[in-house]
């Protein structure tokens, strides 16, 4: 018998609004709803300004909805406080950022170990940790350099492995090829691929169909609203 997959992402009725100076109101997530298994590789998608970067922040635990209720891994994290929330980061998930958010006057093993300084991981440790990391997204060699010493592909590269540092259950990535060419955005994707297969859920922002392709299922988001969720493969077929 098949093991049934366990729900690691379980949202609920999930609003934000922005307040913003002057008594204005911005409306961007409404009464979202959706859950995610354990080894999903989920794609949402969605016009530019439909909510994406707003549900994904959430999701990544660096935001907190305006109402609504999210459990990771079962645990209501929509109520917890901003030092709770970083703990929830560092311990199970990795996010990833279209502008790959490097630290450019630190060494590459700085980069990828600097979750673990939180952790109180020693200096040695760290290192030895970065150069497995680097290791596992093909970047072997490469810990001494500075992040402007190259490439933009192996900035992301450089930037998953630190998503991985902490070894997350779940990667969260926010156009993470945006900022990338056609070669070296099917490289970055083939990577995640990798990661999926080895058991890491994976849940990406993108806006171009062929890295959605990527993804077995795809949620779209349109004016805040959920549009559609269900297989990338039909939802092909029926656009
Ligand atoms: N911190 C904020 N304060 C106020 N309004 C915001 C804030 N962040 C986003 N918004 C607004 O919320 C809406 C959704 O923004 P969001 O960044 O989630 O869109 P997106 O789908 O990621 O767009 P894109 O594809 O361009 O990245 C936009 O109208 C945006 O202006
Ligand atoms: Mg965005």
């Amino acid at each position: 018998m098949k093991a049934t997959k366990q729900t690691v992402i379980e949202v609920k009725d999930l609003c934000k609004t922005y307040y913003m100076a002057g008594g204005m109101s911005q409306s961007v997530l409404k009464h979202i709803s959706f859950q995610i298994k354990s080894g999903e590789f989920v794609a949402i998608m969605g016009h530019s300004g439909s909510g994406k970067s707003t549900l994904m922040n959430i999701l990544g635990c660096l935001d907190r909805p305006t109402s609504g209720k999210y459990y990771l891994q079962g645990d209501l994290v929509s109520l917890k406080t901003d030092n709770e929330l970083a703990i929830v980061r560092g311990e199970k998930i990795g996010f990833v950022f279209q502008n790959f958010n490097l630290l450019m006057k630190r060494s590459i093993a700085d980069n990828v170990s600097m979750p673990l300084i939180y952790r109180g991981v020693g200096e040695k440790e760290r290192y030895k940790k970065a150069v497995e990391m680097l290791s596992v997204v093909g970047l072997k060699g490469y810990e001494d350099r500075l992040p402007t010493q190259i490439s933009g592909g192996m900035q992301q590269r450089v930037a998953i492995a630190r998503a991985l540092v902490n070894n997350p259950s779940i990667i969260f990535a926010d156009e993470p090829t945006g900022n990338l060419d056609t070669a070296t955005s099917d490289e970055i994707m083939a990577l995640f691929t990798k990661l999926n297969q080895q058991g890491i859920t994976i849940v990406l922002v993108t806006h171009e169909e062929d890295v959605a392709d990527f993804a077995t299922r795809m949620i779209k988001i349109h004016d805040g609203e959920k549009e559609y969720d269900g297989l990338r493969s039909e939802y092909k077929k029926e656009n």
